[in-house]
């Protein structure tokens, strides 16, 4: 085992957090369980947010960064994990309260790790990450809901983004009519490639407008909140529902009680940090079921760990397309 291995450290600079590749040693790392070796990690909207400093999401420092990890158990003193198990995490306060993923070697606790879903390699498993698992979420609560049916026109917003993209994929393996809406048109053939059968520009639902507008969708799945998700769900159709996952374009959520007490709209909130297993399990199940190989290797970029502080910038400003593994072993 090496000496000293890199790893992304967030501390405290003049008050900022600032983000930079140090050198560790198995000594540095927390008393946990279980020792994984990382080998591939992921990037994440949560973790540009956290390695620019721009949000405050560690919440005590040291941190190291990094939400999403692939790896395998190379020390176990829980009866749960031996020596070899191939292991995921996603989310369970990494980067916050956990150090986390971007790192060769971390101890982790037991109850965090999840088995490597057998259908999917390392690299695919990160490549799906918490914005793909989070998609499935999505999927899952609307499906729960019993709406993922019918000829009815399925909204994903933010949909070149990790979230989007992976649900667009994941709604068309249904044969459900999805719109993608984006503000970059030049990624029509790609989110048409995933399946997307119609492309709406995000300007048409980024300002402010009445409470209750044309019935048109059947639900969707919105990761960019504030006005998006206002008229979005003024838009949706008697019973139907909207998950909602992110805030890419605001926080807030300045709408009305409109939807809701006169169409019956639904909105389904939806977290995957401290998600239970046994959703976990069923969302895993479903994306090795319906997500397309081939579609997921065209949405997903590979990058070194060196590359962290510049795709943290592009993130944050939504100029990176679908997923990106970080190779960290
Ligand atoms: N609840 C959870 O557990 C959970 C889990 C994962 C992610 N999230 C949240 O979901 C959101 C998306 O995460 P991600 O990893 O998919 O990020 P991402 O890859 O950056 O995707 C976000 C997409 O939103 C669109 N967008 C960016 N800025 C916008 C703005 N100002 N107004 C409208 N649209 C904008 C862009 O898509 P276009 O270029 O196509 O318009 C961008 O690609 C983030 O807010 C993240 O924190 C939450």
């Amino acid at each position: 085992m090496t000496d000293t291995f890199p790893a992304m450290v967030i501390s405290a600079e003049e008050g900022r957090h600032e983000a930079a590749i140090t050198q560790l040693s198995l000594a540095d790392l927390p008393d946990n369980d279980v020792l994984v070796e990382i080998s591939h990690s992921s990037l994440n909207y949560k973790d540009g947010l956290a390695i620019s400093g721009k949000g405050r999401i560690a919440r005590r420092l040291p941190m190291v960064a990094g939400i999403d990890l692939a790896g395998v158990v190379v020390e176990s003193r829980s009866p749960d994990w031996k020596a070899g198990d191939a292991v995921i995490v996603n989310g369970w306060g990494l980067s916050e309260t956990e150090w986390g993923a971007y790192s060769r070697f971390q101890r982790l606790k037991p109850q965090h790790l999840t088995r490597m879903p057998t259908g999917f390699s390392p690299v695919e498993a990160m490549s799906i990450g918490t914005a793909g698992y989070t998609a499935a979420l999505c999927v899952l609560a609307l499906e729960d809901h019993g709406i993922l049916q019918g000829d009815g026109e399925f909204l994903v917003t933010g949909a070149a983004g990790g979230v989007g993209s992976v649900a667009i994929a994941l709604l068309a393996a249904r044969e459900l009519r999805v719109t993608a809406s984006t503000g970059r048109a030049s990624e029509e053939d790609f989110l048409r490639g995933l399946g997307a059968s119609d492309i709406i520009d995000r300007h048409s639902l980024s300002e402010p407008r009445k409470m209750l507008q044309a019935e048109r969708w059947a639900g969707g799945i919105d990761s960019v909140g504030s006005h998006t998700l206002v008229n979005a769900l003024a838009q949706t159709v008697y019973g139907g529902a909207f998950a909602a996952c992110g805030l890419a374009g605001g926080a807030d959520l300045p709408g009305s009680v409109m939807p809701h007490i006169l169409r019956s709209v639904a909105l389904l909130g939806v977290d995957s940090v401290m998600c239970p297993q046994t959703r976990r399990a069923r969302a895993w199940a479903l994306l090795e079921r319906d997500l397309d190989r081939a579609k997921l290797a065209r949405l997903t970029t590979l990058a070194p760990m060196a590359d962290l502080p510049r795709l943290a910038e592009e993130i944050l400003a939504g100029r990176t397309r679908g997923r990106t593994v970080i190779v960290i072993g």
